[in-house]
Parts: structure tokens; C-alpha cells; sequence
């Protein structure tokens, strides 16, 4: 029906002409944020759920902007449980694995004992979500912590950025020597987190950024207190240490301390602003200032934040693609705590129709839809 007042027409006219400029601008926005992507790796791909489980982002992304108004701590959880995947074995979920006895997982590695039990739990209640809504396996463990992790970061008022999908899981988890060895300590210089991060490809600009991740969360006084006791490490400010030890008043205090200092919460550029004022918790963070190589990207980081988003979106890009399993490889599990049943080696315990949808994506990508 014709609207009947050239007023009405004219408002509808308005309407139609609003809504189209909206829908230009995010989709133009959206063109803008893949641009700046640094290169996909083979077998992953922005749209490969779009014909699989159409929807699988945004209930990933409603669950946890959801789940963080009600716990603010859970993004920091979630977002360190992505960079303990990625970097022990690449981004496979095989830190989700549970362990036996004779055999522990990932996560009765020291590092990994300060996980936060409620960013385990948030991964399977959306595994749960997605299976219902996908009906089955459709989403890998490993994309969902990727997914979970960007989301997070969002939803604490950092960057969106693109993540590439299509991750497979892993099987097998690592062993306790290699998850010693694959994450940094907080006692590390920069030069052995830069030795760590390079040999995953990835460079001091990436390291700067990705450390910016301490922008949100707390770290255990055992994480820190060497720098406190006997004498304060004189990279500290003295009002900064004060603080510090009225949290972890002697050696073994059960207690946690921000990362950030000036915005706990908020992802920010705050975490550096605390690097120029020598208000860093752990030597990593602190050396990043301390260390000619990386001292400008801090203060360059520390002075816009829009630099600093826009190159964390990168490097979580970067980091989000070590090692990843694509194609035949690996499985998508059940179950993130567990492989699939009757998995063995060279076996991905895949079924013949999710094969099938593989290989039918794989031609459909490199044709170009
Ligand atoms: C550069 C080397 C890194 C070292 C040495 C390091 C070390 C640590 C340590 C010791 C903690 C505190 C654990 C505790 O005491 O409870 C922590 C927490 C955290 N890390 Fe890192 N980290 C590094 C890089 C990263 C990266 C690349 C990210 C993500 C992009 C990240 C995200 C986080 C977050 C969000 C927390 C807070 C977790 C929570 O509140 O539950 N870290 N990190």
C-alpha cells in the first residue's frame, strides 16, 4: 500500500534511506576490519561456519558478553586460556583435555593450575549451546576459545577484530616439560619472551601488543612477591611496591593483585600508561619498558590506544593461527575434555558427512565464495 500523505512518504523515504546507510556502514566497517588482517592460514577461513552452523558467532558472542556483566573476571580468564592453548602444542584446545593419573593434562602443568575454573566451564556451556544449535560437532573447542577470547576482549571495551575459523582439535595433549617450556614465565626478560614468541613467529611489536592483554585480570602474589622481598626491585616506583605489599604482605600470601593497576576491568592502553610509571607486576611486563628493542613500541602504545587495539587485533590473529590443525587433521571433540571415542593415531574420529562438508568448504574457498 502507497503511503498516503507526502509526509508519510517522505518519512518512509528518510527510513529506508537511514536503515540502507547503517547497513553500507557495517558492512563497510566489517570490510575495513578484514583488511587489516595479517595472512590467513591454509585451511582456515571468515565464513566457514556461514553454511555449516549459520550463527555460531553470535551465540558466542551473546554467551559471553552475557556471562562477563555478571562476572567481569571471566573475560581475563578466557582470554589467558586461548594464549595457554596457542602456545603450548598451537591452538588445538588441548588444554581443555583432562588428564589421568598416570598421565596428567595440560592443566596440572604449573602454569596452567591458576586457570580460572569458570572459563573451563564457559567453554563447555557453549560447546553445549553450539551442539544444540548446530545440531552435533559442528564447532571445534579450538575455535570456540578463539571466538570466546575475541569476545572478551570485546566485551571489556577492547577491539573487535576478524577471527579465521575452521581450527580442528587435537587428540593428544602436551606433556607437563612442554607446557613448562611453551609459556613464558613472569620472571622472563625480554629477551627470553623474545626468543619464546619468535620461534612461534611471532615478532617484539606482537609480543607488546599481546602482553596489553594484562590489561584485565589479576595475578597470584607467587607470580610477583620475588619482587617485592627481601629488597623491591628498583624498577618499581616505592608508592607502587607499598601498595603491592599491603596485598601480599609477606612471602606465600594467598592473595591476588591486579594486573592493571589503573583500569582492572577495562581493556584499555592503561596497562602501558602503568609501564611508563614502572607500575608493572612482573618483570615481564616491567622488562617490556626497561629494554631498548621494546621501549618505544610501549610508549608508542601507551600514547594512542587506537594503535595499540588496532595491532592486537593482528597479533591475536597471529597467535590465534600457531600450529593450527586444519582439514583432515585432528577432530572436532565431542566433548572438549575428552578425545573422541575410538580415536587412535592417524584416526580423526571424524564421520563421513562432516568429511564430505570439508572437503565441499575447501572447494568452495578456493573458488572463491
Ligand atoms: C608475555 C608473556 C606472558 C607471561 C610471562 C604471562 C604471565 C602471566 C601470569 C604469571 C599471570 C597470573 C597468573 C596468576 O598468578 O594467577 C597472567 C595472567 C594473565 N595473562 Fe598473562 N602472561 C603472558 C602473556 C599473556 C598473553 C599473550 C595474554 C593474552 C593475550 C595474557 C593474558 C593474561 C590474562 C588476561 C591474565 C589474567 C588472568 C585472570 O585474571 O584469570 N598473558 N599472565
Amino acid at each position: 500500500m502507497a503511503p498516503s500523505s507526502p509526509l508519510l512518504a517522505a518519512a518512509v523515504a528518510l527510513l529506508v534511506l537511514a536503515l540502507g546507510s547503517a547497513v553500507a556502514y557495517a558492512a563497510a566497517e566489517h570490510e575495513e576490519l578484514r583488511s587489516r588482517q595479517p595472512p590467513v592460514a591454509r585451511g582456515l577461513s571468515f565464513h566457514f561456519y556461514h553454511g555449516r552452523c549459520p550463527g555460531a558467532e553470535s551465540i558466542v558472542r551473546k554467551f559471553v558478553q552475557d556471562a562477563v556483566r555478571k562476572d567481569k573476571g571471566l573475560a581475563a580468564g578466557l582470554l589467558r586460556l586461548h594464549f595457554h592453548d596457542c602456545f603450548v602444542q598451537g591452538c588445538d584446545a588441548s588444554v581443555l583435555l583432562h588428564g589421568s593419573a598416570a598421565e596428567p593434562g595440560e592443566q596440572q602443568a604449573p602454569p596452567n593450575l591458576t586457570l580460572r575454573p569458570s572459563a573451563l566451564k564457559a567453554i563447555n556451556d557453549i560447546r553445549d549451546q553450539l551442539e544444540h544449535h548446530c545440531h552435533g560437532a559442528v564447532v571445534s573447542c579450538s575455535d570456540i576459545l578463539a571466538l570466546a577470547a575475541r569476545d572478551s576482549v570485546v566485551a571489556t571495551g577492547g577491539p573487535d577484530y576478524c577471527v579465521p575459523l575452521g581450527r580442528r582439535d587435537s587428540a593428544r595433549f602436551a606433556t607437563r616439560d612442554a607446557v613448562g617450556s611453551g609459556l613464558p614465565r613472569p620472571s622472563s626478560n625480554v629477551t627470553t619472551l623474545l626468543d619464546v614468541f619468535r620461534k612461534l613467529g611471532l615478532e617484539a611489536t606482537d609480543l607488546v601488543a599481546l602482553s596489553g592483554g594484562h590489561t584485565i585480570g589479576l595475578g597470584h602474589c607467587n607470580s610477583f612477591e620475588k619482587r617485592l622481598f627481601p629488597l623491591p626491585d628498583t624498577t618499581m616506583s616505592p608508592s607502587f611496591v607499598a601498595r603491592l605489599k599491603r596485598t601480599c604482605p609477606t612471602m606465600g600470601t594467598d592473595a591476588r593483585a591486579a594486573l592493571d593497576v589503573r583500569t582492572t576491568n577495562v581493556f584499555d592502553n592503561k596497562y602501558f600508561v602503568n609501564l611508563v610509571n614502572q607500575e608493572g607486576l612482573f618483570v615481564s611486563d616491567q622488562d617490556l619498558y626497561t629494554n631498548a628493542i621494546t621501549q618505544p613500541i610501549v610508549e608508542h602504545f601507551a600514547r594512542s590506544q587506537g594503535d595499540f587495539f588496532d595491532q592486537f587485533g593482528v597479533s591475536m590473529v597471529k597467535m590465534g593461527q600457531i600450529r593450527v590443525l586444519t582439514g583432515d587433521q585432528g577432530q572436532v571433540r565431542r566433548h572438549c575434555a575428552v578425545p573422541n571415542p575410538g580415536t587412535v593415531d592417524g584416526d580423526d574420529g571424524l564421520e563421513w558427512p562432516s568429511l564430505v562438508q570439508t572437503v565441499v568448504d575447501a572447494a568452495a574457498e578456493n573458488l572463491g565464495f
